[in-house]
């Protein structure tokens, strides 16, 4: 496995590569990586000749500096599990390699932005775009994995390629989860363990949300899961929102919860968590 830290020697390789019609799949990531992650390198190293995968905590998407500093960095680790994984190449740039060329990038993204995450994370996914386009012109990728983990990051990626029009397969990847449901995240490291066995209660809640849906309208299918999340001493919700999964735009209280995806933001202490669930008819 190679470890670059130079844009330029991945603008080398990916030429090189493409002139012997060698496809590339590309894996963004910030590191302190879990299975959450190495699924979407496993299935990269199934679709593709050769896998990507960069290593970049982005300053620009985290909106509070103590949230930037307290972020996990474990890159010696992860370097370890990615030559496990079978992984190709892993890419590790600094701030400046990211952000040589300083001018910002202007999307429209349809309002994708200002709900759910965008308004409580002001400035987040502006930052998101920012590195993702950036990455994207460095490394040029066949194709490149998102997880659903962070669905509304998801259709903000897709929006972008269909804004620039570029040609990158876009490859939407499953939630990989804990035993007791908590969704995988790296943000997990940081609670207790008195915490961590309370967060299990939000995919509690969500699984259950998708028992009653089918006969229940939006406002009951929130209140219930906000009820039952709240009703635990650990947890805060700062949203659940039930929304259209095309366009995120939340349906009204007695719209049915039918063929909706309900997405969720939950404080555990001082750690945010963020979870999802399609109410689809499977
Ligand atoms: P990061 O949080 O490191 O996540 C990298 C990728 O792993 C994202 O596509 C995310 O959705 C996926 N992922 C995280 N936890 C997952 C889980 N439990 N199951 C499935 N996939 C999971 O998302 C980012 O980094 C950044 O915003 C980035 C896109 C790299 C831009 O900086």
């Amino acid at each position: 496995m190679i470890v670059c830290t130079n844009r330029e020697d991945i603008l080398r390789i990916v030429e090189e590569a493409k002139a012997v019609s060698k496809s590339i799949g590309f894996v963004p990531t910030m590191g302190a990586l879990h299975q959450g992650h190495i699924s979407l390198v496993e299935k990269s190293l199934k679709q593709n000749n050769i896998t990507i995968v960069s290593i970049f905590i982005n300053p620009k998407q985290f909106n509070q500096s103590e949230d930037f500093e307290k972020y996990p960095r474990t890159l010696n680790k992860d370097i370890e599990i990615l030559k496990k994984s079978g992984c190709s190449i892993v890419f590790v740039p600094s701030y400046e390699q990211v952000y040589q060329d300083s001018s910002s990038i202007e999307v429209n993204l349809d309002g994708l932005d200002t709900v759910l995450e965008g308004k409580f994370r002001k400035g987040h996914f502006q930052g998101v775009v920012d590195v993702v386009y950036r990455l994207f012109k460095i490394v040029s990728p066949n194709r490149a994995y998102f997880g659903k983990k962070d669905y509304q990051q998801l259709l903000i990626i897709k929006k972008m390629i269909d804004y620039f029009d570029f040609n990158i397969e876009i490859v939407p990847c499953e939630i990989i989860r804990e035993p007791d449901g908590l969704a995988l995240s790296s943000r997990n490291t940081r609670l207790s363990s008195t915490e961590r066995d309370n967060t299990k209660v939000i995919s509690e809640a969500l699984f259950e949300a998708k028992k009653i849906y089918r006969n229940n309208q939006v406002n009951i299918v929130k209140n219930f899961v906000q009820n039952k999340i709240e009703q635990n001493n650990f947890l805060s919700c700062e949203y659940v929102e039930i929304c259209d999964p095309d366009t995120l735009k939340p349906c009204s209280s007695k719209q049915k919860a039918l063929n909706k995806i309900l997405l969720t933001a939950v404080y555990c202490g001082k750690v945010r968590l963020i979870d999802n669930i399609l109410l689809d008819s499977e």
